[in-house]
């Protein structure tokens, strides 16, 4: 008697743990889903950031292609390029490129460059820089990362392109030279590989 009901506990007890495993794994699945939903929706609010949804036709988030360059993107790692075209043509190309050197490490960009050479706009999307100090660089704190639209390798000229502490046309803040220093380089560098791969980028 004892037997048959320590049986009967076991197998409600089983019953009970399949019916919970099988819960957990289906809620797991769904929260699994809606964060990744969730992270294109981010992705793609950032891209249009930096580039007008009318100015191109196809999915940003399928043409894409992997490149690698420690030096012009700031990281060892493969960099996602984005890449828009309209009726099949080629007219922006979106680096989520890396900028090393912020005073607490990788600030994490995307960098627009339109076919002429033109950024079509540039967008911090991650760093850890100082709340009050380096923050500027974020588009709610400040309009400082927007003024790179319209500007390209040539215009400024090399000279230009650094802060003006260093004797170029970018504005640092106050106390905060090291933040913009590492984006304007980063975004420089980046046109630089896009002149060097602009061939390649829409293979
Ligand atoms: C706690 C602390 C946090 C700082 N955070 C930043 C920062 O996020 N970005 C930055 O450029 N400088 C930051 N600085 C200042 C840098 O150390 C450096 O002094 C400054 O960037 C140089 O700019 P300046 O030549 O305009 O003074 C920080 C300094 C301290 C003490």
């Amino acid at each position: 008697m004892i037997i048959k009901r320590m049986v009967q506990m076991g197998m409600l007890l089983g019953v009970f743990a399949v019916i919970g495993t099988a819960i957990l794994a289906i809620t797991h699945e769904q929260t699994k889903e809606r964060i990744a939903e969730n992270e294109r929706n981010v992705l793609l609010r950032n891209l249009h950031a930096v580039i007008s949804p009318d100015n191109h036709d196809n999915e940003l988030f399928t043409d894409t292609i992997e490149v690698t360059d420690t030096n012009l993107l700031g990281t060892k790692k493969a960099v996602t390029v984005y890449r828009a075209r309209l009726d099949a043509k080629p007219v922006t190309v979106i680096f989520a490129a890396i900028a090393p050197d912020g005073y607490n490490g990788n600030i994490k960009l995307l960098v627009a460059i339109n076919m002429d050479g033109t950024l079509s706009g540039v967008r911090v999307i991650g760093h850890r820089e100082t709340p009050g100090l380096g923050d500027y660089i974020e588009e709610t704190r400040s309009d400082w990362i927007t003024k790179f639209t319209g500007l390209s390798l040539h215009n400024p000229d090399k000279k230009g392109w650094h802060v003006k502490r260093d004797g170029g046309e970018f504005d640092q803040f106050t106390g905060a030279t090291i933040t913009p220093r590492a984006i304007v380089k980063a975004v420089y560098n980046c046109m630089i590989y896009f002149e060097q791969h602009q061939q390649d980028v829409f293979r």
